[in-house]
């Protein structure tokens, strides 16, 4: 949820804020601003994408060496100029930018108006912009103070960037709840919300922590927490490639992450698996493997379509490990009175490693005994930072906002985890275990098959780009991918979906079938095929349209659906990992063949770091 970008150093800072907020427009993307000091502070800002900032700024005064910008995902406030960062105080002395909400803001603002402010925007950052600046006059303080004195009265979250234009020279930021990296170069720093906009400048970066507060300048970084306890910054370095952040010769970030799947699932297990597979090595779980193998019952917390992949997990584990899974609502989970401790494990999916909820769920177990464990994209994210150990998925940079190559990354992890652990608990033999970890292997190719039926699934597409509804429907280990495909029509085509267990059905949803239902039913070749079949002929008997993903070599089949989409015959476990692939592909052509902006939805973001 809104992208932030700032430099301070030699360089023009304009292009390298306009650059960072494009990189960063995934997070956010309803308007965008900036604001350049440069004897006096400058800010261009509008309703609208970084190219309508882009044009505002064509032809102005954009010099200057310390900047800072931001990409806004709007919260308090509609979308519009005045609503758009950064905020500057009454008397323009301070100027924020802000990602978080800030939950204290009316109580703040009763107060500041009877102090005289007047307000310009619905936004609780300008509050947060008036705050420091009335500390600052009303005691006398260094802006540094004025920044932690103010930030000590606020409750809610907030990643800030701050300048003030009488301590030119400078930037302030700030973090609590909301990320913020600071990336270090030869006599300039660069900061951001993650570290997309920086990779290509430094390798080298502090992720801050919450309460800290930094000030920046081109040849010193002096890194505080609120209280003034001096920190030290922890320099890491990063490995990402800056190729990954570009569409190259796709129309979308969404088709070409689809389509990396091959290679991002192979990127998640490759060195983690014996070449001839008789073994899973897991290193950031190694530690705590004695725990784990002796976990009494395993807590899965996420949201959206990471959620999906932990109530795949939760068939994984449960099957192959045989310990008992409960899949859990972050946002629920955090606001219950869960009943967690010591021989509990607890694994945290996320792709970002910064989703409110997901972070404050696994807060929620610190202290009871039990371990936490992070499934996680992003390298260096406060979910990965927070929980004892974890495994990253290496999926590469993920920017499309509708999920795909997250999910099918994390379901390979978990499959590594149940197949590891399910060994060492002497649930699966040698043979079996050796089974199962050859076929994952194969999982590459095998999704590069279901990626050649592109051309048929887009026919598809153009067929049912007009339903108003879809149904998704699958069971067992496959329910999880019915849910997925519908998240994923919903998200991007603006088409109401639902994903439903395949007997579920004759409990209410069969009602809305008719001829302009089109019903996916995920029908592969396992012990429930005949079940699904039989759900088939349902919804053809009351004229539903269906379209089947089954397993090559299927004829039946294709005289019950009225289109079939075929995948590779696999072993159970695995069939998710190929499932979804025809759901992410329909779902993007019915997106476009509609018009929507696939990679841009409307009213979504990348990354919830907001509850
Ligand atoms: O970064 P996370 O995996 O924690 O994000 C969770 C959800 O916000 C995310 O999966 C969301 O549902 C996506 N838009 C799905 O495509």
């Amino acid at each position: 949820m809104c992208g932030i970008v700032a430099y301070v150093g030699e360089r023009t800072a304009y292009p390298i804020l306009i650059k960072g907020l494009q990189r960063l427009e995934y997070r956010g993307y309803d308007s965008a601003g900036i604001a350049l000091a440069n004897g006096g502070i400058r800010v261009y800002k509008c309703k609208g994408r970084v190219k309508d900032l882009q044009a505002l700024a064509r032809d102005k005064e954009v010099g200057g060496s310390i900047g800072m910008g931001h990409t806004r995902w709007a919260t308090h406030g509609e979308p519009s100029d005045a609503n758009a960062h950064p905020h500057a105080s009454e008397r323009g002395i301070f100027h924020v930018v802000h990602n978080g909400i800030i939950e204290n803001h009316a109580h703040l603002r009763r107060e500041l108006v009877r102090r005289g402010y007047t307000f310009r925007s619905e936004t609780d950052t300008e509050v947060l912009a008036n705050l420091i600046e009335d500390t600052y006059l009303e005691q006398n303080v260094s802006a540094e103070l004025a920044v932690r004195l103010a930030l000590t009265r606020v409750v809610g979250a907030y990643g800030l960037v701050i300048l003030c234009d009488r301590e030119p020279g400078k930037l302030l930021a700030a973090r609590k709840g909301s990320p913020l990296v600071i990336g270090v170069g030869e006599g300039e720093y660069f900061l951001a919300s993650d570290a997309m906009p920086i990779i290509e400048y430094t390798d080298r970066v502090i992720y801050m922590n919450d309460e800290e507060v930094a000030v920046i300048t081109p040849s010193a970084l002096d890194l505080k927490d609120l209280y003034n306890d001096v920190k030290t910054p922890e320099i890491k370095t990063i490995k990402l490639s800056i190729a990954n952040a570009d569409k190259g010769e796709f129309p979308h970030f969404m088709l070409k992450e689809i389509h990396e799947q091959p290679f991002s699932v192979t990127d998640t297990f490759r060195g983690r698996v014996a070449a001839d597979g008789d073994k899973i090595v897991l290193g950031g779980i190694l530690d705590v493997m004695p725990r784990l193998v002796e976990a009494r019952r395993v807590i899965i917390v996420a949201c959206g379509t990471s959620w999906h992949a932990a109530l795949v997990g939760e068939y994984l584990l449960e099957e192959y490990a045989r310990v008992p899974v409960e899949v859990e609502y972050a946002s629920e989970f955090r606001y219950r009175d869960p009943i967690v401790g010591e021989g509990d494990l607890v694994i945290a999916i996320s792709q970002s490693g910064e989703t409110a909820d997901t972070l404050a769920a696994i807060r929620r177990v610190k202290g009871t005994g039990a371990t936490c464990l992070g499934i996680c994209n992003v390298a260096g994210s406060s979910i990965s930072r927070e929980t004892e150990a974890g495994v990253y998925t290496r999926a590469g940079i993920e920017i499309g906002v509708a999920s795909t190559k997250a999910f099918t990354s994390q379901i390979t992890v978990l499959a590594m985890m149940a197949f590891l652990l399910g060994s060492k608990r002497r649930v699966l033999d040698a043979a079996e275990y050796r089974a199962l970890v050859s076929e994952l292997t194969r999982v590459p190719e095998m999704i590069a098959t279901v990626l050649e039926q592109e051309g048929r699934i887009k026919e598809i597409a153009e067929l049912y780009k007009e339903s108003p509804n879809a149904l998704f429907l699958g069971r067992g280990i496959l329910f999880p991918v019915a849910l997925e495909g519908a998240l994923k029509l919903k998200e991007i085509s603006y088409i109401h979906a639902e994903g439903y267990p395949a007997a579920e059905m004759k409990h209410g949803p069969i009602a809305l079938v008719d001829e302009r239902m089109p019903v996916f039913a995920i029908a592969t070749s396992d012990k429930l095929y005949d079940k699904t079949a039989g759900n088939i002929q349902e919804v053809k008997a009351r004229g539903g349209k269906v379209i089947a993903i089954a397993t090559r070599g299927n004829e039946e089949i294709r005289g019950l659906a009225d289109q079939v989409i075929e995948i590779p015959p696999c072993h159970v476990a695995l069939s998710p990992l190929l499932a979804v692939v025809p759901l992410q592909l329909f779902a993007y052509h019915v997106a476009v063949a509609r018009g929507c902006n696939v990679d841009q939805p409307r009213n979504l973001a990348k990354s919830v770091t907001v509850e």
